[in-house]
């Protein structure tokens, strides 16, 4: 691209994110679920691994465009509980990546403010990435701007089990009170412990379904479902995302009335 077309195509860029940042509800939290990696792939007659290799592209333009926007946390569904399941060569080649992309990633990441965090349950994955991943959110550690929440080995089931487990196991020391067990503590058991809720939350490859992601969390998260396969998603979709999120009226179970009440008293105070 010639020095002329980088510059339309940053200030074009840079005009799209004023737009969404003027309209002043850029969501705090995005997770997502990146699918359709090996679709995209078979698509052109290459090796599954391909589309992982082309992904990889697609969470460095996400991050880095959540991070301009203001999004203070990204939660990537990178490796499931369930995808131990898949052949042994896929789950290796995976790991590979992993570590690979973790390694090469980390110093642009610390450069750009992101700190990294890691939910799931990590001692399952091999200490070669477990190494590279404890590396990362080490020497990301003091970083203020994006959170990046990597769930690796992770499920909404193994998460709530977790908790539950530690819960009964604090409840039996004396240290918590079956009757002060509410949604707010559960939260507090969970990987995402200080984490706010997501607000959205973006599926890609046309798929309408949560597959065991952050399972407790998405109770009132908005829902966007994108065509493109991951490899193929780039910023330009998840502004797509951002800007439909916002045209949402996000009820928490009331009425249309109290939800405007609620926003009328917030600028009132505010
Ligand atoms: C789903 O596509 C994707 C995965 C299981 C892996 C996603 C991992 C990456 C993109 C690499 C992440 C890297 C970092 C640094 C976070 P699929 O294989 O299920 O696709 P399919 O449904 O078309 O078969």
């Amino acid at each position: 691209m010639s020095t002329r077309r980088v510059q339309d195509a940053i200030r074009d860029d840079q005009k799209i994110q004023n737009e969404l940042k003027r309209n002043g509800n850029i969501p705090t939290h995005i997770a997502v679920i990146m699918d359709g990696n090996g679709r995209w792939a078979k698509k052109r007659k290459l090796p599954r691994i391909a589309g992982h290799n082309e992904g990889v592209e697609s969470v460095r333009d996400t991050v880095e465009s959540c991070g301009q926007l203001g999004v203070k946390y990204l939660t990537l569904y990178a490796f499931s509980t369930e995808n131990w399941k898949r052949p042994k060569e896929e789950v290796s080649m995976l790991m590979r990546l992993l570590m690979r992309a973790l390694r090469d990633e980390t110093d642009r990441l610390h450069k750009n403010n992101v700190r990294v965090h890691a939910i799931g349950d990590i001692s399952s994955l091999p200490q070669e990435v477990q190494d590279e991943l404890l590396d990362a959110i080490e020497k990301t550690k003091h970083n203020t701007g994006l959170n990046l929440l990597l769930a690796l080995s992770y499920s909404g089931r193994w998460d709530i089990t977790d908790a539950v487990r530690r819960l009964i196991s604090n409840v039996q020391q004396g240290t918590v009170k079956t009757e002060n067990i509410n949604d707010h503590l559960i939260s507090e058991y969970l990987s995402t412990k200080n984490v706010p809720d997501p607000d959205l939350l973006i599926r890609t490859s046309g798929e309408f379904r949560i597959s065991n992601f952050l399972l407790w969390q998405l109770a009132y998260s908005e829902i966007y479902i994108s065509d493109l396969f991951w490899p193929d998603f780039r910023r330009n979709e998840l502004y797509k995302a951002i800007a439909e999120y916002q045209k949402r009226e996000r009820r928490f179970g009331m009425v249309s009335e109290q939800v405007q009440t609620q926003k009328s008293k917030a600028s009132y105070v505010g």
